[in-house]
């Protein structure tokens, strides 16, 4: 048998796993569903859920995709041969294919906006026709569907390719040039007349706006930006070395994730509030905002241009990833079959999103629950299936994996005291559980 690749480095490791998990989740959804959701009483909760609950998670997916060295069926199967648990990393499969299908349609909303941007089309308007022209954008059918489809051919051609050159290479020099961009628009829009009141929406919670949706929707924004509860993070760490730190990494890619979250908010609410937008605006909140911050700044449509460009790629990144685990479990390692099922996965995940993409515009009366389509979908997948996989992982890992592996995997390159492992696995173990168990109760009014 082959040989399994390994991740050539720890920090093509770190990059990709950064990678998946920085995406349209830290800037483009975080900003938008804060912005509805009671602003900073919705970002309080949403770090509470990242450091208490989802840190924790994603060093239980590590743990278990390096002791198993499988991908996300398989992992479970070794770990607990002859049960459904596996039907965990079946569940994740679904839950890609799901996101991955209203994901690329955004990700098509940045290709045309990359493309506008770069044509001219869409410098030197006034900063209030910056919303109304994303709406325009948006509910024109063929632009939306040719661009989700250009999309998706970017994600398939990449990761028929093979995870190590496809994504590892490329990560290295985009991500930090991302940060350095968004360090510059972060300082243009805080440096607006009114920026502060922005700031203080932002960060500043008003414990009073909490309700049980914002707590819903703060979980689920933590496990989407985290990329957890699909074992996409167990896939990953398959292919990691065993001399390399877990908790160290875990650190590395949630102190990312969370800078980058808190960039977006701090780039976008107080120019929300100095052009006088609403915060609630929605998914388009991000593509209103960030032109007109541009179009205030020396050389802005060349800025936006490069920002847009590394945004693609962030996006493409966290879409390999989706792809990838799909792909993986089609395929257990068997490259041969790589491409076709590349192709057929990634084309059905197309077809699926086919009515998201057409939900801002032809299809706008057709509602699932009172939602559009594309907001059914996602709420579907951020608010249900995630928290739901994260679940039963927290479930899982300590009940099926003994205690002397769990250790093992986590102390392997630190040395980090023992008491960290008796913290760990009392989140893991019962606070993860019982709090998205309570979550979906109080929801559903049964608490
Ligand atoms: N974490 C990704 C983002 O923030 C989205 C994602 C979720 C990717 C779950 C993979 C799995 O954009």
């Amino acid at each position: 048998m082959k040989k399994r690749e390994q991740w050539t480095s720890k920090i093509g490791f770190i990059l990709a796993a950064a990678g998946s998990a920085i995406g349209l989740g830290a800037i483009w959804k975080l900003p938008y569903v804060a912005g509805t959701n009671g602003g900073g009483a919705f970002f309080l909760i949403f770090l509470l859920f990242t450091l208490l609950i989802a840190m924790p998670l994603l060093l239980a997916e590590f743990i278990l995709g390096r002791s198993t060295q499988k991908e996300a069926v398989s992992a479970y199967r070794q770990v607990s041969p002859g049960t459904k648990w596996h039907w965990i990393g079946r569940l994740g499969v679904i839950t890609s294919f799901l996101l991955l299908s209203f994901y690329s349609v955004v990700g098509g909303w940045i290709l045309i906006y990359l493309f506008r941007s770069i044509t001219g089309g869409l410098a030197s308007l006034e900063a209030d026709q910056y919303g109304p022209l994303f709406n325009n954008v948006i509910a024109n059918p063929v632009e939306a569907l040719i661009a989700h489809f250009i999309f998706m051919i970017l994600t398939i051609w990449v990761v028929q390719g093979g995870i190590q050159k496809g994504i590892e290479r490329a990560s290295k020099y985009m991500m930090p040039a991302l940060f350095i961009l968004f360090l510059i628009i972060v300082i243009r829009s805080l440096s607006l007349d009114g920026a502060w009141e922005g700031v203080t929406f932002f960060l500043q919670p008003d414990l009073s706006e909490i309700t049980s949706e914002t707590i819903l929707f703060a979980m689920g924004q933590s496990f989407f930006s985290l990329s957890l509860g699909v074992s996409i993070m167990v896939t990953y760490s398959s292919y990691l070395p065993k001399e390399e730190s877990l908790p160290r990494s875990v650190g590395s890619v949630v102190g990312l994730s969370l800078f980058i979250s808190l960039l977006a908010g701090l780039a976008i609410f107080p120019a929300v509030f100095a052009f006088g937008f609403e915060p609630s605006e929605g998914p388009g909140l991000i593509f209103a905002v960030l032109p007109a911050v541009f179009s205030q700044m020396a050389f802005g449509s060349v800025f936006f241009t490069l920002f847009i460009a590394l945004l693609l790629f962030a996006t493409l990144t966290s879409a390999f990833s989706l792809l990838e685990i799909i792909v993986a479990s089609i395929t257990k390692n068997d490259q041969e079959k790589r491409k076709k099922a590349a192709w057929s996965a990634g084309l059905l995940i197309f077809v699926m999103g086919i009515p998201s993409a057409l939900s801002f515009g032809v299809m706008n009366d057709f509602l699932i629950f009172g939602l559009p389509f594309f907001d059914a979908v996602d709420f579907l997948v951020s608010n249900i299936l995630l928290p739901i996989g994260a679940l039963l992982i927290s479930i899982f890992v300590p009940l099926k994996i003994p205690k002397d592996v769990l250790w093992k995997e986590m102390s392997q390159g630190t040395n980090i005291a023992k008491k960290w492992f008796a913290i760990w696995l009392f989140l893991i173990r019962y606070l993860a559980p019982v709090a998205i168990a309570i979550v979906f109760l109080n929801v559903i009014g049964v608490i």
